[in-house]
């Protein structure tokens, strides 16, 4: 069986991914130390602060991506994410083993979607907060010290923030259990930029172009 490569991941899309997961890993670490620090006022203090500094960081990234998603080149964008024509032909064939073109795995790219909407609930709560907490940021002179919403922000906040270890735990062991199983290097593509794919997978243009032609028909 012939394996196929192909350049996906763009530098732009590459340089997103590693802010996003810097900063996610930050971003735990700071809260949870914080937390165990709880009677060192000046300690904790300052494990705040570089989660608010990590936090703005992350959401600039973030920004970048949801950005790129429009405008980038076409594995980058959030069109070729959705794969609902992948997911139709999935109920049709009532079975949960696709057949999808070149980019994420159909359940990847859902995992992704799903990822990036908590991400953004998590910095605009997060933005909010730090100016509640600590005076810091764009909404500093709006929200300091409004004690009302801060009591339930930091709930969701931090149940948000559970998903997110979810989400990384799971995203490594599928890499890793794919690369394993699949015997594809799959880890590498979000450094190199390729993908690799077995033949027998991929999608090719013609059936994608059929499937379209069928769903005109009808
Ligand atoms: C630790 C925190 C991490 C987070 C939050 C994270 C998040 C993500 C996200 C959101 C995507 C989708 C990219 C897109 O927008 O198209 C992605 C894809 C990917 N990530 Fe990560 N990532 C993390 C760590 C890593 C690490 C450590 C590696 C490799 C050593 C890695 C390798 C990959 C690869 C290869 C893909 C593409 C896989 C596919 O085609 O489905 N990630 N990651
Ligand atoms: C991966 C994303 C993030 C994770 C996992 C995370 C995690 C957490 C956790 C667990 C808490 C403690 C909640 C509590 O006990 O009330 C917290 C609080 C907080 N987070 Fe985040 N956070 C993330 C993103 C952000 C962002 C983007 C910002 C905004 C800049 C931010 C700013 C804050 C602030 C200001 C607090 C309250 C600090 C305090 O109580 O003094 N976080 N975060």
């Amino acid at each position: 069986m012939k394996v196929e490569r192909k350049k996906i991941y763009d530098p732009l899309l590459r340089l997103s991914h590693f802010g996003i997961a810097f900063f996610c890993l930050i971003l735990i670490l700071s809260a949870y130390i914080a937390e165990f620090y709880y009677e060192e006022g000046l300690l904790r203090k300052s494990f705040w602060v570089v989660h608010v500094y990590s936090g703005f960081a992350l959401t600039f990234f973030l920004i970048l991506r949801i950005f790129w998603g429009l405008i980038g080149p076409k594995y980058a964008r959030w069109h070729e994410m959705w794969k609902w024509q992948e997911w139709k032909g999935a109920f049709k064939a009532r079975r949960i083993h696709f057949k999808w073109n070149w980019g994420h795995h159909p359940m990847a790219s859902l995992s992704y979607l799903l990822f990036y909407f908590i991400l953004s609930f998590l910095s605009v709560t997060g933005i909010i907060l730090s100016a509640i907490e600590h005076n810091l940021g764009p909404l500093a002179s709006s929200f300091y010290d409004q004690l009302t919403y801060r009591k339930d922000l930091s709930e969701l906040h931090e149940s948000l923030s559970y998903f997110v270890i979810l989400f990384i735990f799971s995203h490594l062991f599928a890499l890793f259990w794919h690369e394993n199983k699949d015997q594809i290097p799959i880890v590498q593509s979000m450094f190199s930029g390729f993908q690799y794919r077995k033949n027998n997978e991929v999608k090719n243009e013609d059936e994608k172009y059929e499937d379209e032609k069928y769903e005109d028909e009808k």
